[in-house]
């Protein structure tokens, strides 16, 4: 039954968490990527699996282990990560943590590009990929629960509220990365902003947000509204 057990309040509740960078390829040797060390996505699909939730742990490539009860699904492009995340629908909850590549090369080159002495470098046209967020929040098969992160470097609450509106999902997760040893490293502070307000957490190792988070669901879900 739903919300069973108190200390498995996501039994029965199925969650999509996406985590990692995507690697969009140039050619057969050479990606566009970003910086993520998968840390925090992959300790959000944790710390759901241990509330009792069915995880899908979409994943780019990243060198983390997968958490105990997690189905994980490895990805490299933001298109093979919507794929993804459309074949685990339905979901209760959606959380969008990966650092997606914002825009992939326009064509990859089937060999590798070679240097030419004397020529000039190449020119690597760009187009805009999928936004995974966003195709979730507004799809026919939303989930009831849809949350995406905002790493930021500069007035982090107001880029997270226009993010909020501009992606239709729930709830934002605004990360301020400009504080040292976020990017790669065990601490993070977070800041929840819904459509009722925003919530300030004190900085905490990326395990004990990730808990803090999962619980926070497990609340909105049994309380009815997010
Ligand atoms: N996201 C996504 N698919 C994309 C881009 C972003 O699912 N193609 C998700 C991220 O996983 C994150 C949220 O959207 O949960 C915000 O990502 P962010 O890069 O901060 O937002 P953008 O809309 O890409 O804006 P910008 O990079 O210009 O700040
Ligand atoms: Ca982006």
């Amino acid at each position: 039954a739903l919300s069973g057990a108190p200390d498995r309040p996501l039994a029965g509740r199925r969650a999509l968490v996406t985590a990692g960078p995507t690697a969009e390829p140039v050619d057969p040797v050479r990606v566009l990527t970003n910086r993520s060390s998968g840390k925090q996505g992959f300790a959000i699909a944790g710390a759901l699996a241990a509330l009792g939730a069915d995880v899908t742990l979409v994943a780019g490539p990243v060198a983390e282990p997968t958490p105990a009860g997690v189905r994980r699904v490895d990805v490299e492009t933001a298109r093979e990560m919507l794929a993804a995340c459309e074949a685990a629908l339905p979901a209760d909850i959606a959380v969008c943590v990966a650092a997606v590549a914002d825009w992939r090369p326009a064509e990859v080159a089937s060999g590798k590009t070679k240097k030419v002495a004397g020529a000039p470098p190449p020119e690597i046209r760009l187009v805009e990929n999928p936004d995974i967020l966003a195709t979730l929040s507004r799809g026919a098969d939303r989930p009831t629960l849809v949350i995406g992160f905002a790493a930021e470097t500069e007035t982090v609450e107001d880029h997270a509220r226009a993010k909020l509106a501009r992606k239709g999902c729930d709830w934002i997760v605004a990360n301020d990365v400009s504080r040292p040893g976020v990017m790669g490293g065990t601490e993070n502070t977070v800041s929840i902003v819904t459509g009722e307000g925003i919530e300030r957490w004190e900085e905490a190792p990326k395990a004990e947000v990730a808990r803090r988070l999962a619980s926070r669901i497990a609340a909105a879900l049994s309380g009815g509204a997010p």
